[in-house]
């Protein structure tokens, strides 16, 4: 949808509401500091007139009025700069926080569509942009505007037939800011779009670094981002050019204008004498509207950059967030989980069809399957990361949509395939969010259940040891342990694991095996597993292929069943550290 800007300029003068006060008065100061500049033509007016009939208190009246003027003007600009960046500020402030505040309760669907990049650029430049329309512009708008105002009432105040004539050229004005508008709009939206792939480029070269590193990505990472990085520099090269050719040709029309005054004035026989000073004054007076006239055109360029900014801005603030309808709460659920003929699509081609299966409250439940035959996808369901195309899904006989989703959120536990960690302590990364009350020894008994404390206790500083980014110096088995302590503490009734394929060595894999052998005890647990151990000891095993549950049983009704499972049974998984996988 085509959104006008001045639908845009509404939305932002709403977010002024609560910092009127200073916004007028910063108002109150640009109008002073403009009032000034037609204190000082008039001053002008006066010292002429002095010069050819002096009056008795000139010489004291006059510097004194000189040195007010400046003293007001300084006044001026400073109340109006300083209360202006002071609601500007306050006005970022409150955008990036809405903003990061939508970005984080975004379906997640959302995320994957989008470059990171592109919220990164959001948040941090064209909040920018925001600031610059926010202040320059409101700025630039209400100090010249108002010392334009000025200095035009004061020419047509001097002889209005002249300023008449000065004005015919307005219309020519106006088309070539209209013309400049246009173009700087326009560059403007490519200019952001090169901005999110230049911070693309750069955070991905970043956190994929051992990938660049060793396989001689360093020609084509660098080749990309300088190609992003050249684009942004030609389209910043666009507007200045724009904005540079704006200013001399506005000018230039002024001067027309003011030449064709000075020889109307000066024709004889054309106008009516009027007096030298009057006439000096009001050459001076259009001369000065010069200044603050080309101040106005060049707002264009911030303006429209600001307002494609701030559409960016309004678009994530406004982005649907997770459908949170449900009403139901639940102190702790009991932990049955019900899929009836449950069918999801990412896209067109169905990642899930017609699952059906029931998990009784305490059961582990074995996931196993071919990579990419919906397993991951299937998990995802039961926290609402997705939300399925058909059938439905209950906890405890109660819809899953039909709970508040933190409440759903509340009763989950999971360890995921890729191990998530922030920067932090280590005690901050497992006592996360709703579990930061959590005590000492609390997170010490769940690292101890999670086979972790031997290695934590080995750290400089213990628990209290900071993870640096995303835990990167940990070893991937310690990292998984870390998130099996995390689930740990919170202790749902639900809990999913989504075992990492990744290879480990014999040692951590068993301590990871016995890790999670205590975690799935008393709950309700859905394992997509790779290793034989867990497959075996699960109540019941599902066997997914292409989006379905081909095969369901125990580990030796399926072997029996002589189908799926006892093939991948084959191919791989007959002893504890091979995996299912492929
Ligand atoms: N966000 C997504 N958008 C579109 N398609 C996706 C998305 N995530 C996964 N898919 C597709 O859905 C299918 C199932 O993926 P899923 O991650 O559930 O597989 P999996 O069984 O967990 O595999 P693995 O054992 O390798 O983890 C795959 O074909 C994958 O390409
Ligand atoms: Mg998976």
């Amino acid at each position: 949808m085509k959104i006008s800007s001045w639908q845009i300029y509404k939305r932002l003068l709403g977010y002024l509401q609560p910092h009127l006060g200073f916004f007028f008065l910063s108002i109150c100061g640009y109008i002073l500091y403009a009032l000034t500049q037609t204190g000082f033509a008039v001053l002008m007016e006066k010292i002429v007139a002095e010069m050819d009939a002096p009056s008795a208190r000139a010489y004291l009246f006059l510097p004194l009025a000189i040195l007010s003027i400046t003293f007001a003007r300084g006044l001026g600009g400073f109340v109006g700069t300083y209360c202006l960046d002071r609601v500007a500020f306050n006005v970022v402030y409150q955008l990036r926080e809405q903003i990061f505040a939508s970005i984080l309760t975004l379906p997640r669907q959302q995320y994957l569509q989008q470059n990171s990049g592109h919220y990164l650029a959001i948040l941090i430049y064209n909040v920018e942009q925001v600031t610059s329309a926010c202040t320059s512009v409101v700025r630039t708008l209400v100090r010249e505007g108002a010392t334009v105002l000025g200095l035009v009432s004061y020419l047509f105040y001097l002889n209005w037939q002249l300023s008449l004539l000065f004005f015919a050229s307005s219309p020519f004005i106006a088309i070539a800011i209209s013309i400049a508008s246009k173009r700087f709009r326009k560059l403007a939206k490519s200019m952001q779009s090169s901005i999110a792939d230049i911070t693309h480029a750069a955070t991905e070269s970043l956190q994929g670094n051992e990938v660049v590193k060793t396989f001689g990505g360093y020609e084509s990472e660098l080749a990309r981002f300088n190609r992003a990085s050249a684009d942004f520099k030609r389209q910043s090269l666009k507007m200045t050019v724009t904005s540079a050719l704006n200013s001399p040709v506005v000018q230039m029309m002024v001067s027309s204008a003011l030449a064709l005054l000075i020889f109307v004035a000066l024709y004889p026989g054309l106008m009516t004498q009027m007096p030298g000073s009057e006439f000096v004054a009001f050459l001076i007076t259009a001369g000065l509207i010069a200044k603050p006239l080309r101040a106005l055109t060049e707002i264009n360029g911030p303006l429209q950059r600001g307002i494609t900014a701030a559409n960016s801005l309004f678009e994530v603030i406004d982005a649907e967030s997770e459908l949170d309808n449900g009403e139901i709460t639940v102190e702790r659920a009991k932990g049955e989980l019900v899929f009836k003929q449950v069918c999801f699509s990412y896209t067109d081609t169905p990642v899930l069809k017609n699952i059906d299966f029931t998990m009784s409250a305490g059961q582990t439940v074995a996931l196993v399957g071919r990579s990419g035959s919906g397993k991951s996808t299937l998990a995802n369901l039961i926290p609402r990361f997705f939300e399925r195309n058909s059938g439905t899904i209950t906890l405890d006989g109660v819809l899953l949509e039909d709970y508040q989703l933190h409440n759903l959120r509340e009763q989950i536990a999971i360890v995921n395939q890729q191990v998530v960690l922030f920067s932090g302590t280590i005690k901050s990364n497992i006592a996360y969010g709703s579990l930061s009350d959590k005590t000492d020894s609390e997170v010490r008994s769940a690292l101890e259940t999670a086979n972790a404390i031997e290695f934590v206790d080995k750290l400089p500083l213990g628990i209290h040891t900071p993870l640096g980014e995303k835990g990167l110096m940990l070893s991937g088995g310690q990292r998984q342990r870390l998130a099996i302590a995390r689930a740990m503490l919170k202790d749902a009734p639900v809990l999913i694991l989504d075992e990492a394929t990744s290879s480990l060595d014999n040692h951590s894999e068993r301590y990871i095996q016995q890790a999670l052998e205590r975690v799935m005890k008393n709950r309700t647990t859905l394992v997509i597993a790779h290793r034989l151990s867990t497959i075996k000891n699960a109540d019941i095993i599902l066997v997914m292929d292409n989006a379905e549950i081909v095969e369901c049983g125990t580990h030796q009704q399926l072997l029996d069943k002589q189908g799926l499972y006892a093939e991948l049974h084959q191919q791989g998984f007959d002893s504890d550290e091979t995996k299912i996988d492929q």
